[in-house]
């Protein structure tokens, strides 16, 4: 009995001397410019040093803080105190800066080859930064896959949602997606634009990124009137509306002739947009040969396509354009540059002298 009171006491009085490290403050997200406390309690460690660590990464070196009651690395923004009665090291972080995330290591050093420690994290918040490896912009043809990806640092780990421009529907339905990637299976021209990768932690008003995403498709070809009626002698025009990317080249064909700007002919385009031009045949004074199909045809890289406008002769002209060059609020001294109307004006000048 007695011998087993003494091991007992003899084990306590070795286990006493053994330094652990009985509680060290568990991981912590701060905000910039806050004050922190990190704790760790150390028990039977009187004849040791303690150290507070702030550990490396990748390229820095772990960095002793303090050992003991005494700050290694001067700075107004380290302070370091010591309960005795919790055996409690305590090491205080004033106006956190971003660089003061990391591990920090409290550790009770025996010998060279022995020491005990434990750590802990301290997380600094910061605002989400979009990685430059998620997608600025891309070019597709229509039909092809296409995936978005959009990558974002900060603290915490800031969620990922898409959009569109205008809350538009996404091709993967809906008007919102989240993760990291978008995955557009077959991209149809209507899905091009621009897409948001948003990045929100919830820490200031998070990140955008727009992606544009730009679709090459054939072109569509569209008489905005198909048939167009006009009278001999007068001018009359043809059009066509092209949706293309990239941008068509147009051409008018009559009767397999290509036609080009003469006294006969006069072709016009306008862009509207990137992908939509207006273009406009004008046929001037119309000869009875230029009544016909007239196929206007677009093409770029992608494909061709034509539309047709059928000029067709009237017996009475078509206003507009035939009134263009006419002014019929009466200044008699105008020149008419129809002869048809020439031959109406002089009949009428006869008439009033008769
Ligand atoms: C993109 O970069 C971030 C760091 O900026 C990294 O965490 C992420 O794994 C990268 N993603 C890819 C797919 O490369
Ligand atoms: C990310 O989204 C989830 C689910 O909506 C939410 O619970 C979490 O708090 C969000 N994380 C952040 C950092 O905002
Ligand atoms: C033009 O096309 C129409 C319908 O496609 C056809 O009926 C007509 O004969 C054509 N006209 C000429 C001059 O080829
Ligand atoms: C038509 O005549 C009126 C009055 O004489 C003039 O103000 C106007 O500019 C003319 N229009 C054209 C298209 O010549």
């Amino acid at each position: 009995m007695r011998i087993l009171i003494f091991l007992t006491a003899l084990a306590t009085a070795l286990a006493q001397r053994t330094p652990s490290i009985s509680w060290i403050q568990k991981e912590q997200v701060v905000d910039i410019g806050s004050s922190f406390e990190l704790q760790c309690s150390v028990q039977y460690a009187q004849d040791y040093p303690v150290l507070w660590v702030k550990r490396g990464t990748g390229d820095t070196q772990d960095l002793p803080i303090s050992t003991g009651p005494t700050l290694i690395v001067r700075s107004s923004r380290y302070a370091l105190r010591h309960d005795s009665g919790s055996s409690t090291y305590i090491l205080q972080i004033k106006d956190i800066q971003e660089s003061d995330g990391g591990e920090y290591m409290c550790q009770v050093i025996l010998g060279i080859n022995n020491r005990i420690s434990a750590s802990t994290n301290l997380l600094v918040r910061r605002p989400p930064v979009i990685s430059d490896n998620s997608t600025r912009n891309v070019v597709v043809s229509e039909g092809d896959p296409v995936n978005l990806e959009c990558y974002a640092g900060g603290m915490p780990q800031p969620n990922i949602t898409w959009r569109r421009e205008n809350n538009a529907i996404l091709p993967t339905g809906g008007s919102i997606a989240r993760g990291n990637k978008l995955q557009i299976l077959k991209i149809r021209k209507e899905d091009r634009g621009t897409y948001y990768c948003i990045a929100d932690n919830g820490v200031g008003r998070g990140a955008r990124r727009n992606v544009n995403v730009e679709v090459e498709f054939a072109p569509v070809v569209k008489a905005t009137r198909p048939h167009v009626y006009q009278a001999l002698q007068y001018d009359m025009d043809l059009e066509c509306h092209v949706e293309a990317y990239p941008p068509a080249a147009i051409r008018w064909i009559l009767k397999q002739e290509s036609l080009v700007n003469n006294q006969h002919y006069r072709v016009s385009q306008f862009a509207t947009a990137d992908e939509y031009t207006d273009t406009t045949l004008r046929v001037l004074s119309i000869e009875k040969r230029q009544f016909g199909n007239y196929s206007c045809v677009a093409n770029n890289k992608l494909g061709q396509s034509h539309a047709v406008v059928q000029l067709i002769e009237s017996i009475t002209p078509v206003c507009p354009p035939a009134c263009d060059n006419l002014n019929f609020s009466g200044d008699a001294s105008r020149t008419v540059t129809s002869p048809a109307l020439a031959a109406l004006a002089l009949v009428a000048a006869v008439f009033h002298r008769i």
